[in-house]
């Protein structure tokens, strides 16, 4: 973390977990515990059916809340899809853009990862881009140019001056959902390398300006030292952020003056 350039993010996506009611309920545990935290920023990436209740649930502990997908067009012949404007209205602050299940299942690819980076800022949202190389790609040994390949493709054609709004998620697939976190070092590593990329394309100031998460197996117990590493600004998590507890002792690492 540096918290002097830039702030910390601490980000859960529930991916499809939760029904309204378990929201309900993981509020009423979150809420006591967590405060209003001051040193970094929370955030709750939920269904979309539970968004309008996360805003009002959540509000006065001031989590932002985010989306974990959204379309490029601004609306339209797109069954089943929702665009920007109307996570937007709901109160939605952040959005999820280019998770690996999205680029495995669902057939998202760097090409349309770029359109929905510049549909949520020309709408007004902020994405998490997420970028992460396979178990294969490190053994390789090309992680770093597949990473930087990703960035490059998600941001083409964004302007310096959005530059602030937007996130980067390191996710390397080998440890999301696995169990298997990524060590300091590689995460550190790695954000390192993404922000040497960021400064390529944009100079310095902005690239020490763009808060760089860490995601992959993220839990109460890797986190502080994870946030220790200088690039590693935040963290992108999933299953410890199902249970109120252990996201609030992520947030609390995290939450640090
Ligand atoms: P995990 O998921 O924390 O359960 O590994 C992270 C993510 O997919 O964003």
């Amino acid at each position: 973390m540096n918290r002097r350039y830039r702030k910390t993010i601490i980000a859960g996506n529930w991916k499809m977990n939760k029904t309204l009611s378990e929201t309900r309920a993981f509020a009423d545990e979150l809420k006591p515990l967590l405060g209003k935290p001051k040193w970094c920023e929370v955030v709750l990436c939920v269904p979309y059916v539970n968004i309008p209740a996360a805003v009002r649930l959540f509000k006065e502990n001031r989590v932002a809340i985010g989306a974990e997908n959204c379309h490029f067009e601004s609306h339209g012949a797109y069954t089943g899809e929702v665009s920007v404007e109307m996570l937007k209205e709901l109160g939605v602050k952040y959005v999820i853009i280019g998770h690996s299940e999205r680029r495995q299942y669902y057939n998202e690819t760097d090409f349309t990862v770029n359109k929905k980076v510049h549909a949520a800022l020309e709408g007004g949202l902020y994405p998490i881009v997420c970028v992460g190389e396979s178990l294969e790609q490190r053994e390789l040994g090309v992680t770093m140019d597949l990473i930087s390949y990703q960035v490059k493709a998600a941001l083409a054609g964004v302007p310096a001056d959005k530059m602030r709004h937007v996130v980067i998620a390191y996710e390397p697939l080998w440890a999301i959902g696995t169990g298997k976190t990524a060590t300091a070092e590689q995460a550190g590593e790695v954000c390192e390398a993404i922000r040497a990329v960021i400064r390529k394309l944009y100079g310095a100031r902005v690239a020490r300006s763009v808060t760089i998460q860490y995601g992959g197996s993220m839990n109460a117990k890797n986190a502080a030292e994870l946030l220790a590493q200088p690039d590693v600004d935040g963290g992108l998590i999933g299953g410890a952020a199902l249970k109120a507890p252990d996201f609030v002792e992520i947030v609390n690492a995290a939450n640090q003056e």
